[in-house]
């Protein structure tokens, strides 16, 4: 292994990207999602979009970035002068642009992720003040104030910098492999235990009965390939750095179906959550949609329906509700990693600087991006996540393609991926995929980009 560090073996990646991938994104936007866009049928196509347009794109982040052994940047830049082409070195001046552009994103996602984040483990504490007799304290940190989003962002920060400076194997590897199966398993029990209350059949069903009426919705085919989209980590050059970890023993394509595969996973398994919870939540009084039968709103799920719902448990809700926000915590640390390794490893490989400064210093600035959001949230808030995840993250995506497709010389994009997988000429994935991401996925995503402009 060279100095750069990477991924010590093939299951630490799996869950290092999948941990990236598995975040506040499956287990609150996607249920969230499939409550307001007619139950079944959103999972169905939001499944179907994943496999058509997201996976390919994951494929060339992993791709570009195990080829080129370095950050976007850097590694956009090497795809641009693989071949002799009339733009010149203009073209290794937008590659940079375009690098820059992601890793920019990153930091602006992890800048509202963080305040999000932050508010999950406020609401683990607030149970056990609630449990200590602190109710004005359980008050203070379950309602919305400036003093409460800035301690407990910070709070998150550090845990995300303290795991970062540690480096590829000692600090994200290590942490994934424990979280990730923690994760999987709270949730797992969490779901038998709702699956028991009454009232959670009518979740059951709405989730699982697709509407196909509603299949060909064009809000709903625009909302679930966004969240395709920011599920799998994707247009930041966060799964193309983590991709450059990976060693070129393995087969990306056999990886890239194991990550899809795990994040589709989660997120269905958190429906079969918070669905099924939501209903239990109704049952026993508590306003979920409004008479138009919209759902009140997208906070009420998880921090007024979840809460509401856990206070009917007696004792044993508060340990539930403290063991669901740490696992939302859990959820969003492997995922905010993720992100802040992306100007970290800009920073350490192409100006030199040593991981931990890197870490402390980039973590700081971010961290005052979303001290400026804190105080000027009502305008800000939304406008971040709107113009990071909306815009940025397939737009990024797009270029990606255009790069893999148009402009990477084939033979080299050939020999990368038989790295690992030598027979891959025979295969059908290099009978699709490379046609694919030339046509098809620019197009889908200019649509949908289109639409959304629209
Ligand atoms: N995939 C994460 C989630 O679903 O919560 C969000 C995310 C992580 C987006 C890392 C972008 C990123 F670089």
């Amino acid at each position: 292994m060279d100095t750069r560090g990477g991924f010590s073996s093939r299951l630490g990646f799996i869950l290092a990207a999948a941990g990236s991938a598995v975040g506040l994104g499956n287990i609150w936007g996607f249920p969230t999602q499939v409550a307001s866009n007619g139950g079944g049928a959103f999972v169905l196509v939001y499944i179907f979009l994943t496999f058509l347009l997201a996976y390919p794109v994951l494929m060339a982040e992993l791709i570009i970035g195990r080829a080129a052994q370095s950050n976007i940047v850097t590694a956009l830049e090497e795809v641009s002068e693989s071949k002799t082409n009339i733009f010149g070195t203009w073209i290794k001046k937008v590659s940079q642009g375009i690098g820059f552009w992601g890793v920019l994103t990153a930091s602006l996602i992890l800048s509202f992720y963080a305040i999000v984040a932050g508010w999950m483990i406020a609401f683990a504490v607030a149970p056990i003040a609630n449990l200590l007799g602190l109710s004005y304290l359980a008050e203070w940190l379950t309602s919305f104030s400036a003093s409460r989003n800035l301690l407990f962002c910070l709070l998150f920060y550090l845990l995300t910098m303290s795991i970062v400076q540690r480096g590829v194997r000692a600090g994200i590897e290590r942490w994934s492999r424990r979280l990730m199966p923690l994760l999987l398993l709270i949730i797992v029990v969490l779901i038998v235990y709702v699956a028991t209350l009454e009232g959670a059949i009518a979740g059951w069903s709405l989730y699982l009965k697709p509407d196909f009426s509603r299949v060909f919705d064009s809000s709903l085919l625009i909302s679930a390939m966004g969240q395709a989209f920011f599920s799998l980590s994707l247009g930041v050059g966060t799964m193309l750095i983590y991709g450059s970890y990976i060693s070129k023993k393995e087969n990306l394509p056999k990886l890239g179906v194991a990550v899809t595969f795990v994040d589709i996973g989660i997120a269905i398994l958190a429906g079969l959550l918070i669905i099924p919870a939501m209903f239990v939540a109704e049952h026993n009084g508590v306003q979920i949609y409004t008479t138009a039968g919209q759902l009140l709103s997208e906070d009420t799920l998880l921090f007024t329906v979840l809460p509401a719902l856990f206070s009917t448990m007696g004792l044993a809700g508060y340990i539930v509700a403290i063991v669901f926000f740490i696992l939302m915590t859990i959820a969003a640390l492997t995922s905010s990693i993720s992100m802040l390794e992306v100007p970290v490893a800009l920073a350490v490989e192409r100006h030199s600087v040593a991981r931990k400064k890197a870490t402390w210093l980039i973590g700081l600035v971010i961290f005052l991006v979303s001290v400026f959001i804190i105080y000027n949230f009502g305008e800000l808030f939304g406008l971040v996540i709107a113009i990071t995840t909306k815009y940025s993250e397939p737009l990024i995506g797009l270029l990606l393609c255009v790069f893999v497709g148009w402009i990477w010389r084939r033979d080299l994009l050939l020999k990368e991926i038989k790295q690992g997988f030598s027979d891959v000429e025979t295969g059908i994935f290099w009978l699709i995929w490379p046609f694919y991401v030339r046509f098809i996925c620019p197009l889908i995503i200019a649509v949908v980009f289109y639409n959304r402009i629209i």
